[in-house]
């Protein structure tokens, strides 16, 4: 595992040049992407690199973490909306190649067809994380299996009350997700993992200096070969060198 202690402004230049070097290498790349805030500055960058020509998205595809259940495409807590916003609708990728979980109907089912569909065309190759301040990442909260592929996950109070800034009230924030399992992520070929801010140091110390454990659901990064974390001073503030 590589650990990188930088400026936050330093990680979103280091992780998008990592990534658009990586789409002009390779054409058919996969990109796996994640919500929240940690990424929304990695996205603003590739947009710019987009508008000035420096990268073209057209063949590249993509799957994101997770999705909240019950939500709907266009509610615009949802995590779809989010990407569209955020990154999908000013760049120049194939929205049709862009895949979210879904979060509505045959829930089961469509966690079942996602890890298949991850696999057919040939698994992510670039994953970017963010931590919840439990250690979680995706929606995998403490005491998820390290086995589980996509599935169906009860949010913790301590994310709710984390997500309930980005709704009007702590009770709107939906209980349940579907999101990518532990064992679904480790199967990306590079991993990125970002962390910004003083409430991510007990997680962070966890994943860079704690025992592998599924009480700290971060920690199974140790085991992937190629893993690199960011992380600014604050969120590293707690690890032991
Ligand atoms: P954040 O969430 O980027 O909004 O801090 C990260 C996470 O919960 O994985």
């Amino acid at each position: 595992m590589e650990v990188k202690v930088l400026k936050s402004e330093e990680i979103n230049n280091e992780v998008s040049n990592r990534i658009i070097n990586l789409v002009n290498s390779n054409k058919n790349a996969i990109l796996g992407l994640a919500t929240g805030s940690t990424p929304v500055g990695v996205y603003k960058k590739l947009a710019e690199a987009y508008k000035e020509g420096k990268v073209s998205f057209k063949t590249i595809r993509s799957f994101n973490l997770d999705e909240y259940i019950g939500l709907t495409e266009d509610n615009d807590q949802s995590y779809r909306y989010f990407m569209n916003h955020n990154l999908f609708d000013h760049i120049d990728i194939d929205k049709n190649n862009t895949k979210v979980p879904c979060g509505l109907g045959d829930v089961e089912k469509n966690a079942k067809d996602y890890d298949a569909a991850i696999d057919a065309a040939g698994g992510i190759d670039f994953q970017i994380l963010g931590i919840g301040s439990d250690g979680h990442i995706a929606f995998n909260e403490p005491g998820t299996s390290f086995n589980e592929g996509t599935h169906i996950a009860e949010l913790t109070d301590q994310t709710i009350t984390d997500n309930a800034r980005f709704f009007a009230k702590k009770e709107d924030v939906p209980t349940k997700a579907i999101t990518m399992g532990l064992a679904s992520i480790m199967k990306a070929k590079e991993i990125v993992l970002i962390a910004v801010g003083a409430n991510k140091a007990e997680a962070v110390k966890e994943l860079i200096n704690g025992k592998m454990s599924e009480d700290w659901p971060c920690t199974i990064l140790q085991k992937h070969n190629n893993v690199t974390i960011y992380a600014d001073e604050a969120a590293y503030s707690k690890v032991t060198k």
